[in-house]
């Protein structure tokens, strides 16, 4: 009880302050889950031809396995390896020790998920998070912050035809001991199992119409975490391919199950909790191994009330706001009535009443709240705010409780915004053809320099940060009495997914608009 309540203490006190658009992401990838879909059912793999011809595979073990072989290279002596989407490179993922299809298939998801806050290492990091939690298992502490490798790893996966002492030494290389690789193995191969194509030694053509690419699975339930894995080695009914297969050489897990005379092994049998809990801890563990130097964010903890900023921009004399609040752990029941608040530059406050916009659950029901749109007045779910009085900061009310980060407030700046007469025309191949992005600037900021914050996925395919500047027009203000506009030419050279405008104020200080989606009228 003590520690419960201690952690939960941690959790309230490590939870970011609104608006942190790297927290905002990770937050919302991590607790809403966009991913889930991918390993629901568990399943579900989105490979296969068709559906009613079982593969025997599942996109939940390929996430686990990617996983760990992307972090298996870490070297803790000289800190080169870890979790840092190297495995994404052919060169490494084409070796031996990755035999397989399981990579290209998770890098194919899951890279394009990634973005300027959330890198791909940090997106294989919540697969194997997400399959693990979806899909019967404990939850598992998440930090953001993972660097993408530019170039391949040295390799260092271990491969089942090793010796005992050779898998010993490879995980302590990887900054495991002896008794956590017997752990991991375990809650990894909990997953999935061992498919013909890449291991015809191991596994013979099965001819099981339940399992068309021949995978001879770990244990009698390879879609759900349980410790099925160790129950079924520690009684002697095993089908475990590394355990029970003909070669003996290759019977790795054998192996190291039985590298302690079972006592690991055993434990894990007896107590289904100590299997979880431990399995939490490892997983956490690995997907924490990255490159010496990176340095990774706090435990991602979900914000109680969280604004979400669809759109934000100016339409004529109205600055346009699109959003929505979400409310953690929460129901219609318990929000009551929801209120948005905000002030604005000339002393006033006003408020409208929220209207309900669904609802979510994934990780077992463990991750459940609401959604209330910024709108009393849906499906238009604008709230349209006079440009001149703007707006400074947003508070809410839940069921007549405040909340407003402790005082602080939920800020927006309005000193720089997108405009609605901004306009873009594509190629049918998806390159920009041309047009122009429109920054309204108000009039009482003094700009140095005003810019679009976007992101380019580089020839490496990572997403980086790119900034486009915007050029200070040569007339004098043009726009409204509230606003100037500053205009960009679009060219076929850039790429725009999510972005942000922002401006840097003579004097310093900076402002930066919420992230939003690359949508714009054609020209
Ligand atoms: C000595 C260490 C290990 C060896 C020799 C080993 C070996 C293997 C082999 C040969 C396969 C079959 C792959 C395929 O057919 O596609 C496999 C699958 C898998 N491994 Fe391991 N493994 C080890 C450790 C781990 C660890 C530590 C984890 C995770 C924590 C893990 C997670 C998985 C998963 C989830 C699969 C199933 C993949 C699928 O069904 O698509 N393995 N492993
Ligand atoms: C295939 O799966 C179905 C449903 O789980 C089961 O009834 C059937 O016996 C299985 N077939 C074989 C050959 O294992
Ligand atoms: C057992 O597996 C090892 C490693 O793959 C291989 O070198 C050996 O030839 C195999 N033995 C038999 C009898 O197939
Ligand atoms: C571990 O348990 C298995 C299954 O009961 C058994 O076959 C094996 O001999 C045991 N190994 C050790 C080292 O006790
Ligand atoms: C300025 O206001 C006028 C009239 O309200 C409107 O038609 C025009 O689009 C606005 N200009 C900009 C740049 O928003
Ligand atoms: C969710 O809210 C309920 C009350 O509505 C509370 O009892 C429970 O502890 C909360 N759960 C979490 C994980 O905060
Ligand atoms: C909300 O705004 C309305 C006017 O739109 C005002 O009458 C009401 O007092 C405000 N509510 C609160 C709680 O301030
Ligand atoms: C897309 O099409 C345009 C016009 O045909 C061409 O100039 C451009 O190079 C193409 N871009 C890509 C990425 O193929």
């Amino acid at each position: 009880m003590l520690t419960l309540a201690l952690f939960a203490l941690l959790a309230t006190a490590t939870a970011y302050i609104w608006p942190s658009p790297q927290f905002e992401a990770l937050d919302e990838m991590r607790f809403e889950q966009p991913l889930a879909s991918f390993v629901d059912p568990c399943d579900l793999f989105v490979f296969d031809v068709d559906d009613s011809r079982k593969s025997g595979r599942a996109d939940s073990a390929d996430w686990i396995r990617t996983a760990y072989h992307d972090m298996a290279t870490h070297n803790v002596k000289d800190g080169t390896g870890g979790l840092d989407g190297s495995i994404r490179f052919l060169e490494e993922m084409a070796r031996p020790e990755d035999a397989g299809d399981g990579f290209q298939n998770t890098i194919d998801v899951l890279a394009g998920e990634s973005n300027r806050y959330v890198s791909i290492a940090d997106v294989i990091a919540l697969g194997a998070v997400i399959a693990v939690e979806n899909c019967g298992g404990p939850e598992i502490a998440f930090r953001g912050g993972r660097v993408d490798a530019t170039e391949p790893n040295a390799p260092g996966v271990p491969q089942p035809q090793e010796s005992l002492d050779s898998h010993i030494a490879s995980f302590a290389r990887q900054g495991f001991t002896q008794t956590e690789m017997i752990g991991l193995v375990a809650c990894g191969h909990t997953f999935g199992g061992v498919q013909h194509a890449p291991f015809p030694d191991i596994v013979p053509e099965l001819n099981d119409p339940n399992s068309t690419e021949s995978v001879a699975h770990f244990d009698s339930s390879f879609v759900n975490f349980d410790n099925n894995i160790a129950t079924e080695y520690i009684s002697g009914t095993t089908q475990n391919p590394l355990v029970v297969g003909l070669n003996d050489t290759t019977n790795s897990d054998k192996r190291i199950f039985g590298s302690d005379g079972n006592v690991t092994m055993r434990s894990f049998a007896n107590s289904p909790e100590l299997f979880a809990s431990t399995c939490a801890e490892l997983f956490a563990k690995m997907i924490d191994t990255v490159p010496r130097g990176v340095q990774l964010t706090d435990v991602v903890t979900p914000l109680p009330v969280k604004p979400i900023i669809v759109r934000f921009d100016l339409d004529g004399d109205t600055l346009r706001l699109d959003g929505r609040v979400r409310l953690w752990n929460m129901t219609q029941d318990t929000a009551g009535t929801v209120r948005l608040f905000w002030d604005d530059h000339v002393g006033g406050t006003n408020n409208i009443t929220l209207s309900f916009d669904g609802r979510f659950t994934n990780s077992g029901g463990r991750n459940t709240g609401v959604y209330y749109t910024f709108s009393a007045t849906p499906p238009d779910n604008s709230l349209s705010i006079d440009a001149a009085a703007g707006i400074t900061q947003m508070r809410f009310t839940v069921n007549d409780k405040l909340e407003d980060q402790g005082g602080l407030g939920f800020l927006l700046q309005d000193g720089v915004v997108i405009s609605t007469s901004s306009c873009v025309d594509f190629h049918s191949n998806g390159s920009i053809a041309g047009g122009h992005l429109d920054l309204a600037v108000r009039n009482t900021i003094t700009p140095t320099r005003v810019f679009i914050e976007t992101e380019k996925f580089d020839d490496s395919g990572r997403p980086t940060v790119v900034e486009i500047e915007v050029p200070r027009p040569s007339e004098a203000a043009t726009a409204n009495a509230t606003y100037s506009i500053w205009s960009v030419q679009l060219n076929s050279d850039q790429q725009f997914n999510f972005y942000t405008v922002g401006a840097e104020l003579d004097g310093g200080g900076k402002l930066l608009g919420p992230h939003q989606f690359f949508d714009f009228a054609s020209c």
